[in-house]
C-alpha cells in the first residue's frame, strides 16, 4: 500500500501566511533563495508526522511573529482512505520562555501525540540536522525514539513511562526518600525493553546505513555504526538482571548526584569512519554524508516495517551531492514521495512527473510538471 501526502496547508506559519499546495505523488521539487520560507515547508510535514519539528526548540517558534496561533493540515491517502491531519499552536503567556499549546486531531478527532504517529510516516534529513552525528547523546536517542515511534506507538508509550520513572528516581536520590528499590525494579525493566528494541533496530539500521555510507563515497571509506547501550545483556532477561545489579553497584554515587546513571537515558550511538570517530575527526562533508546514510536507512527501515513508503524530506542536501550522486539518491527514492528543497533547479535526474515549486517570501507559486 502506499501513503500519499495530497495536500498540504500551512496558516501563520513561521513567514507563511497562508499556503496551500500539492505535492506531487513522486518528487517535488521546491526552489528558492535563502530565507524565504522552503525548510517550514518540511518542517510542517514533520510536525503533521510527528508533533514535532527538528529545529524549533520550542513550539511558539513556528507561530507566525505577531500571531496568536498557527495551523498546519495534512490530507494523507491510503488506498481508497483519506486522512485530515491537523495540528493547531496557540501562543501562551507566562514563563521567560516562549510557549505553545498544541492541539492535534486526525479526521476531526482530538489525539495525544502516541496517536498522531503511523497517520503519516516522515523521514528528513538537513544540515541542521548533521547534529545527529556531531551533537551530544541525546541527539541519537532522539533519533532512534523517533524511528521506533513512527514504527510503533507502543514503544513511544513505553518511553513515555520510562521518562517518568526515571523524573520519580531522580527526585527520589534528591530528597534521599525511602523505597527506592521499587523504582530501580522499574528502571530494569522498563530500561531492558527500551534496550532490546532499540538493539534490534539498530542492528538493521546500521547494517543499511553502512551500505548507503558506502555508495555514496564509492567505497572510499567504510563508515560503521554500532549501538552502546548502558544496559549489557544478550537478552532481555540478562539486561535487567545486569540492570539491577549496575542500579546497585552505583547507588551512593547516584544518591551523591541526584540523577540515575544506569539505563536507556544514557545510550549512544558509536559512529566510526575508518576506524576513526567520527564526531571528534570527522569532516563536515563526512558528518553530513553520515548524517544522509542514516536518514536514508531509516526510510529503508521505515518501508519494511510498515509495508509503506514513508514521505521522504530532504532539505538543502541534494545540491551538496555531486551529479552522479544525485541521481543515485534520486533512484533509489523512485517509489517513495519526496519533498526537495534546493536553492537552484539545477537537479541531476529529475524523474518526470516531478513537480516544481518556487517559494518566494512564504508564497509558494506556480506548479508545472517537469518534462524530459
Ligand atoms: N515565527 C516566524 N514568524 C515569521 N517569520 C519567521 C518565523 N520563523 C522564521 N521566520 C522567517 O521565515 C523565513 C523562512 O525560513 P526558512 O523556511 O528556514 O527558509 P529557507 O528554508 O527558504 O531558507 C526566514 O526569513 C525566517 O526569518
Ligand atoms: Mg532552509
Amino acid at each position: 500500500m502506499t501513503m500519499r501526502l495530497t495536500h498540504l496547508r500551512l496558516v501563520q506559519f513561521r513567514n507563511h501566511r497562508h499556503t496551500d499546495l500539492t505535492p506531487a505523488p513522486g518528487v517535488t521539487l521546491f526552489v528558492g533563495e535563502n530565507a524565504q520560507g522552503k525548510s517550514s515547508l518540511l518542517e510542517a510535514v514533520q510536525v503533521a508526522a510527528t508533533g514535532r519539528s527538528f529545529r524549533a526548540r520550542h513550539d511558539a517558534e513556528m507561530i507566525a511573529l505577531g500571531e496568536e496561533w498557527a495551523r498546519v493540515r495534512a490530507a494523507v491517502e491510503r488506498g481508497d482512505r483519506v486522512e485530515e491531519i491537523d495540528v493547531a499552536l496557540r501562543r501562551e503567556e507566562g514563563g521567560a520562555l516562549p510557549r505553545a499549546g498544541r492541539e492535534m486531531r486526525v479526521n476531526g478527532v482530538p489525539v495525544r501525540r502516541g496517536e498522531l504517529f503511523g497517520h503519516l510516516r516522515c523521514v528528513l534529513a538537513a544540515p541542521d540536522d548533521a547534529e545527529v552525528v556531531t551533537g551530544p547523546p541525546h541527539r541519537r536517542r532522539r533519533m532512534l525514539d523517533l524511528l521506533l515511534a513512527q514504527i510503533s506507538p507502543a514503544y513511544y508509550y513505553a518511553a513515555q513511562r520510562y521518562v517518568r520513572v526515571l523524573t520519580q528516581r531522580n527526585r527520589l536520590l534528591r530528597v534521599r526518600g525511602r523505597g527506592i528499590e521499587a523504582w530501580d525494579e522499574q528502571v530494569a525493566t522498563l530500561g531492558a525493553a527500551l534496550t532490546a528494541r532499540r538493539g534490534d533496530y539498530v542492528a538493521r539500521l546500521s547494517t543499511l546505513a553502512e551500505a548507503i555510507y558506502a555508495e555514496l563515497c564509492r567505497g572510499r571509506e567504510v563508515l560503521r555504526v554500532a549501538y552502546l547501550p548502558s544496559l549489557r545483556g544478550e537478552k532481555e532477561t540478562a539486561m535487567v538482571t545486569w540492570a539491577r545489579e549496575a542500579l546497585l553497584r552505583s547507588r551512593s554515587e547516584e544518591a551523591a548526584r541526584g540523577v540515575t546513571l544506569v539505563g536507556p537515558h544514557r545510550d549512544d550511538l558509536l559512529l566510526l569512519v575508518d576506524g576513526r570517530d567520527l564526531r571528534a575527526y570527522g569532516s563536515r562533508g563526512q558528518h553530513l554524508t553520515a548524517m544522509l546514510a542514516l536518514r536514508l536507512a531509516e526510510r529503508r527501515v521505515l518501508l519494511e516495517e510498515t509495508g509503506e513508503e514513508p514521505v521522504l524530506l530532504l532539505d538543502d542536501v541534494l545540491l551538496t551531492l555531486d551529479e552522479a550522486r544525485q541521481a543515485y539518491l534520486l533512484a533509489g527514492v523512485r517509489q517513495a514521495q519526496a519533498l526537495i528543497t534546493v536553492t537552484s533547479a539545477a537537479v541531476a535526474g529529475l524523474p518526470a512527473g516531478a513537480a516544481v515549486y518556487r517559494v518566494r517570501a512564504g508564497q509558494v507559486e506556480g506548479e508545472r510538471a517537469h518534462l524530459s
